[in-house]
């Protein structure tokens, strides 16, 4: 099954050049002064239970400025007098511990592949770095990522040294560098964008094929691993985030990930589950019926989302409020549940924050960031205000509907009862308009119900 969706692929992208990484660097030390110096570490390796841990994942932020995605890292940028200089802190190479754990790119390895300048062993990164930081002003360092290193750049502040005394120098403040990281990762560039397109072919397919696979009594945690098992296969990370299955009255519930019932002929299946593909997220949400027919209520329901969720893209526009596909995706939520009956507000009653009877049934935001985190970093609302789409930013647009007939909070009309619809994907806002990076993933009534099941017969 896996094979032959695989060559519905295109080729993967190119990895990211390392010229690159080197002007990613180079566009943050444009906003440096000379003085400073800039520290991201890789997180440390989590412990899952006893001696085993959770598979390594590092940190975006070390990601998006090398590339380096091996645990035990630390990147370093300062300033010799003359230039900048790169540094990279790697564990060494080691024949023993690569017999057991996998073979090591080294200092060697990181200089010959990676933008940095200078690579050493991790058990030099303390002492180099103190000397380091006393000819530094200002330290650009995330605090409680690493506790070592904490302490080293606090006691480096602390010093009361000669060099101090006699030139000034040592760092007299501690800044934490996420911001200005967020700025530059917020718009995507060229290598970046097709590697999340790549991201969202990999998890349309993989929904497609859950979408085949979807037959009476099919477990959530049967479809899950199709789609996760694909994610695999095509060559990624896996997951971007815990995948959400919920079949029924799961399907009203946002964030689960239980993903262990059994689905009813009659239910709809919520699943919201996206790639990892070289550190790029992909987030994609589909909602379609066990039985490969929607029932009258269902795709009433289903209707108005996709209608909600269209009117949103395209509002993905630069120029264009962040909070244009929200508030676009809730005007048509709320018109089509007062056409139903559902609600009996005005418009604009009905979308009232406080007391519109909107929330009741669409009770999150429409859309987030996404790029090396699924929920991307960036800042919404600089200086209070929302921020304006710029190309090259990427959003997602994912309105639903949840009525859970199990809430003791709301009177959930029957003829809905426990029918949950989301609908999400994953776009990119370029000059000419919105580019939906997950389109391959089906989406209309048509399309989905001539696929379901299609593998089981
Ligand atoms: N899966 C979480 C989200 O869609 O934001
Ligand atoms: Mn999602
Ligand atoms: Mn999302």
């Amino acid at each position: 099954m896996f094979a032959e969706a695989l060559k519905r692929l295109p080729p993967a992208p190119e990895p990211i050049r390392v010229e690159e990484f080197s002007e990613r660097q180079g566009r943050l030390t444009q906003q440096f002064r000379t003085s400073d110096i800039l520290i991201v570490v890789a997180p440390h390796e989590a412990v899952r239970s006893n001696d085993v841990h959770y598979r390594f994942r590092t940190s975006s932020d070390l990601m998006y400025l090398t590339g380096w995605t091996d645990p035990e890292a630390t990147f370093v940028l300062r300033h010799d007098g003359n230039d900048w200089r790169s540094a990279l802190f790697v564990q060494p190479k080691d024949t023993l511990k690569e017999i057991w754990e996998g073979r090591r790119e080294g200092t060697e390895g990181a200089l010959e592949h990676y933008a940095v300048d200078e690579a050493y062993p991790t058990d030099e990164r303390n002492d180099r770095l103190s000397e380091w930081l006393s000819d530094a002003k200002r330290v650009f360092h995330r605090s409680s990522v690493d506790a070592a290193l904490d302490a080293l750049v606090l006691e480096s502040i602390e010093r009361r040294d000669r060099k101090r005394q006699h030139f000034g120098t040592g760092p007299v403040t501690m800044q934490d560098p996420s911001p200005l990281l967020a700025e530059l990762r917020l718009r995507k560039s060229a290598s970046e964008v097709e590697h999340m397109l790549f991201s969202g072919k990999v998890a349309s397919i993989a929904h497609e094929l859950a979408m085949r696979h979807s037959h009476e009594g099919v477990r959530e945690n049967q479809l899950q691993s199709v789609i996760e098992g694909f994610f695999s296969y095509a060559g990624g990370e896996g997951w971007s985030y815990p995948s959400i299955v919920g079949s029924g009255e799961n399907a009203t519930i946002l964030h689960y990930t239980v993903n262990n019932d059994e689905c009813n002929i009659e239910d709809v299946v919520l699943i919201d589950a996206g790639s990892e593909y070289r550190g790029y997220a992909s987030d994609i949400t589909r909602s379609w019926p066990i039985g490969g027919t929607f029932s009258v209520p269902q795709r009433e329901l289903y209707e108005i989302v996709l209608a909600a969720q269209e009117a949103a893209i395209a509002v993905c526009r630069v120029g264009e409020q962040y909070t244009a596909p929200h508030d676009a995706a809730r005007r048509v939520l709320a018109e089509g549940l007062i056409n139903l009956g559902v609600i009996d507000q005005t418009i604009e009653e009905a979308l009232d924050v406080e007391t519109g009877e909107l929330r009741k049934w669409y009770m999150h935001n429409t859309s987030h960031w996404i790029g090396l985190d699924v929920h991307d970093v960036g800042v919404y609302k600089p200086n209070g205000q929302p921020r304006l789409l710029e190309a090259g930013m990427c959003l997602t647009v994912e309105p639903g509907l949840y009525f859970g007939a199990w809430r003791p909070d709301v009177d959930c009309p029957e003829r809905y009862a426990n029918i949950g619809i989301r609908i999400e994907d994953d776009v990119l806002v370029t000059d000419s308009g919105p580019v939906v990076l997950t389109q391959d993933c089906p989406k209309t009534i048509d399309d989905i119900e001539a696929i379901v099941g299609q593998d089981w017969k």
